[in-house]
């Protein structure tokens, strides 16, 4: 396959050749989604969480974040209810040559990708997927998120995904104190965030990343 990636961690990653972007960090595909969108956004509000928690996330891809969200979920034994939208899906033959399941131990990988693109899929006892092949700016929802995986394509490359109009229309669907987790932590990117109603933290990146974001809303 020609958009095939090993990144320096081994865990695969796939290269769009339309917009001329790999989906993950060449560093490390699993470490970036661990650290990132596992253990800076999900974990803290999953470990403490009385009640569903909501996940959106922009960009479906590859489903490596579904797939770790979804082990969470039955780890902690807390559940979740992941919504996850993406324009160009990836076919089910690309996504099963992807090693995420031989990296983590864990199986049902491809459950993720071959549940329906509509409606609410129950995959386990404590993750349900909500998948929609939709731009996110045609995207609408009443749905209202705990934490927001922001995982589009660079800002060089998709200027348009981050800006304030978008933001504001994320924060829209975003709980009081909920948190958007994304691995740009351009200065563009902070100020649309602050400009839409979000806290913005800087965190310390994977491997030799030197921040990501961490946005509250307010
Ligand atoms: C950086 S990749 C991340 C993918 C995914 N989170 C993963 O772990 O593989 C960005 C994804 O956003 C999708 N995408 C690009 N433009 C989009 C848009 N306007 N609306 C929804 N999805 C889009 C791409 O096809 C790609 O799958």
């Amino acid at each position: 396959m020609d958009r095939f990636i090993v990144t320096e961690d081994g865990s695969h990653s796939l290269y769009s050749p339309q917009y001329h972007q790999q989906y993950h960090s060449l560093q490390g595909a699993l470490s970036e989604a661990v650290h990132i969108y596992i253990n800076l956004g999900l974990r803290p509000i999953l470990e403490n969480a009385t009640a569903p928690v909501h996940v959106f996330e922009m960009g479906f891809g590859t489903g490596l974040n579904a797939f770790l969200a979804w082990k969470l979920a039955d780890e902690l034994r807390k559940q979740i209810y992941y919504t996850s939208i993406e324009a160009f899906p990836v076919t089910s033959g690309e996504a099963s040559l992807l090693n995420y399941e031989a990296l983590t131990g864990q199986s049902g990988f491809m459950k993720l990708h071959e549940s329906s693109w509509s409606g609410m899929n129950p995959i386990s006892d404590y993750f349900s997927l909500r998948k929609e092949c939709v731009t996110l700016e045609e995207f609408s929802s009443t749905e209202i998120f705990d934490v927001i995986f922001y995982d589009a394509f660079d800002p060089r490359s998709q200027p348009e995904l981050w800006k304030e109009e978008i933001f504001s229309k994320i924060a829209a669907q975003t709980r009081q104190h909920g948190v958007l987790v994304t691995y740009s932590s351009k200065g563009i990117v902070k100020r649309a965030l602050r400009s839409a109603g979000f806290t913005v933290e800087r965190h310390k990146g994977p491997g030799r990343k030197t921040h990501v974001l961490k946005a509250i809303r307010n």
